[in-house]
């Protein structure tokens, strides 16, 4: 079946990292492996070329951080590959975490010389949630970096994942000669080269011959075999299995602006890394082969021409085959929906498709329909559970600095939370609305687009919560006596549940004490989780 054959071509995954290891360089590098660009730079190019057509992107400019995630796609050795990229800045995340749902897989990225930084823990607990597999690369081998041991330790303690070493390191910083490839059981001698892929490869079926020392010298051929050795003594054989239920992470070595270990990354990825997967949904699991097309918006992406106040749903496909100018359903809204211009991400141009398989990201255009976490389907209507939606930490109270434009106030918040830059939480009386972010840089983000887009005015007073929390229960009369005694603290989120918005932690274990039949949450998909 055609379907089949397009599922496994497929490879959809997310580079990440905390800021500066390198996921711009590696992302630029894999496009030059794809021939997806065809020279270094091009990617950097892309984005200073966005932040002269939209205003958003200029408060991105200023930063000098990527705040949109984009999609990236190309063909390499006969499968397209799938990048979805995700904002470095920790402010943005929840977008990150969003983003993490709509891959089947990731490539964590480690900067030699710094190790396990906090984006990097933030990020690996994401991905543990869902058991999503991880493929780590330490990348800088061309600088003074730490011992390649010691930093396989450090991941396995901070991060809490078995690693499985798959290339080795000869040498670091002045002394890095290469790679040896444990996988393929060959030897990569490093160049330093930016702008092109070519590579020395050798061939070294037995560590033992004295070829390797002809090749990189006495000293440096008995330090790798020792630690060949050491690295099969005391790491378990590499399994794929356990690498694609997220148990085991295998771990490269190189250089991403030298093109270095890119390649045996790319190409052993490309072999263990798993084809495009199902998700629950409220009416089950779905699997990829399913005949009915389905999918879900991950991400909206706003005013990407800021002359038209267009928006762009990414969409992840997650079963059958998406085709344009066919009816689906918009599961929340109940309603049918054809899409004329639907687009394709290949390298940095859209052009429009007419198909679209498991696993691929389209973008859709979007004149207000789509909220973040939707489901398109095709035949019957069901919804994806899991797009968290985490508690902010940030809240702070929206006041109109220009009474003329309340209404366009009012419609861009709606928009903008909708986009899922913030989310918006409503308290009585006098409907007054509280933002809550995950960072600090978000408010600036919304003020200034409010201003820019929807010609409001606004400030933020800041408000001291600790936590939303979602609440449940089986004893509503508990629930509504709570509701009345805490009206003060009591808000309701953008789809009218109720929220609890704790001042510390004490407050809100007194009134878990207080109210013993009400379950408090930090995440507002508790109610998906709990039907099934
Ligand atoms: P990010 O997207 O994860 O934030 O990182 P990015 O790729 O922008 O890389 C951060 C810095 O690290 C860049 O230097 C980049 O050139 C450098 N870098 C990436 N890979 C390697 C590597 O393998 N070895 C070494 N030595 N450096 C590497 P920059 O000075 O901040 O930017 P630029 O002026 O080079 O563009």
């Amino acid at each position: 079946m055609k379907n089949i054959a397009e599922i496994e071509k497929r490879k959809t995954f997310a580079i990440i990292s905390h800021p500066d290891a390198g996921k711009t360089t590696l992302t630029e590098k894999l496009l030059l492996f794809g021939g997806a660009i065809q020279t270094a730079g091009a990617v950097k190019n892309n984005k200073i070329k966005k932040t002269a057509t939209s205003d958003f992107m200029e408060i991105e400019k200023q930063r000098g951080i990527s705040v949109a995630t984009s999609v990236m796609a190309f063909e390499y050795l006969g499968k397209q590959i799938n990048i979805l990229d995700t904002p470095g800045h920790k402010d943005f995340a929840e977008d990150t975490y969003r983003t993490l749902t709509a891959v089947d897989s990731v490539i964590l990225i480690i900067d030699s010389a710094s190790g396990v930084e906090a984006q990097t823990k933030a990020l690996m607990e994401v991905c543990r949630m869902r058991n999503t597999p991880v493929i780590i690369f330490i990348n800088k081998m061309d600088r003074e970096g730490r011992d390649s041991f010691d930093l396989l330790d450090e991941l396995e303690d901070i991060l809490k994942i078995k690693v499985r070493p798959l290339s080795w390191p000869i040498g670091i910083g002045a002394t890095f000669q290469g790679v040896y490839n444990i996988y393929d059981k060959d030897l990569n001698l490093f160049a330093a080269n930016k702008t092109k892929i070519s590579e020395d490869i050798v061939s070294i079926e037995d560590l033992n011959s004295s070829e390797l020392e002809d090749t990189i010298g006495e000293g440096p051929a008995n330090e790798l075999r020792e630690e060949l050795e050491l690295v099969d003594g005391v790491y378990d054989e590499f399994d794929r299995e356990a690498y694609l239920r997220g148990e085991v992470a295998p771990v490269f070595f190189g250089s991403a602006i030298n093109n270095f270990g890119v390649k045996e990354l790319l190409e052993t990825f490309l072999e263990i890394s798993p084809s495009p997967q199902g998700r629950e949904s409220n009416e089950g699991f779905v699997a990829p082969e399913a005949k009915n097309f389905s999918g879900f918006v991950f991400k909206i992406h706003a005013n990407l021409d800021p002359n038209h106040r267009d928006r762009i749903a990414f969409l992840r496909i997650v079963s059958g085959k998406f085709e344009r100018n066919k009816f689906y359903n918009h599961a929340r809204l109940e309603k049918k929906l054809k899409f004329a211009n639907p687009t394709s991400f290949m390298a940095q141009d859209k052009s429009i498709i007419d198909e679209a398989f498991p696993g691929d990201v389209i973008g859709l255009y979007d004149t207000g329909s789509f909220k973040i976490g939707d489901t398109i389907t095709e035949g019957t209507s069901f919804s994806f559970k899991g797009i968290p939606s985490f508690s902010p930490e940030i809240f702070m109270e929206l006041e109109n600095k220009d009474p003329m434009k309340s209404k366009q106030l009012e419609k861009g918040i709606q928009q903008l939370t909708d986009e899922g830059v913030a989310q918006l939480f409503i308290q009585q009386p006098g409907n007054r609305k509280i933002v809550g972010t995950v960072g600090q840089l978000q408010f600036e983000v919304i003020k200034y687009r409010l201003e820019n887009e929807y010609g409001a005015k606004c400030e933020f007073q800041p408000k001291r919560y600790y936590k939303a929390c979602w609440m449940t229960t089986n004893n509503q009369e508990q629930l509504d006596q709570f509701i009345r005694a805490k009206s003060i603290y009591i808000a309701k989120d953008k789809d009218d549940n109720f929220v609890f918005l704790a001042e510390t932690p004490f407050l809100l274990q007194m009134a878990q004490s207080d109210y013993p039949d009400i379950q408090f949450h930090f995440t507002s998909d508790f109610k998906v989780e709990q039907e099934n």
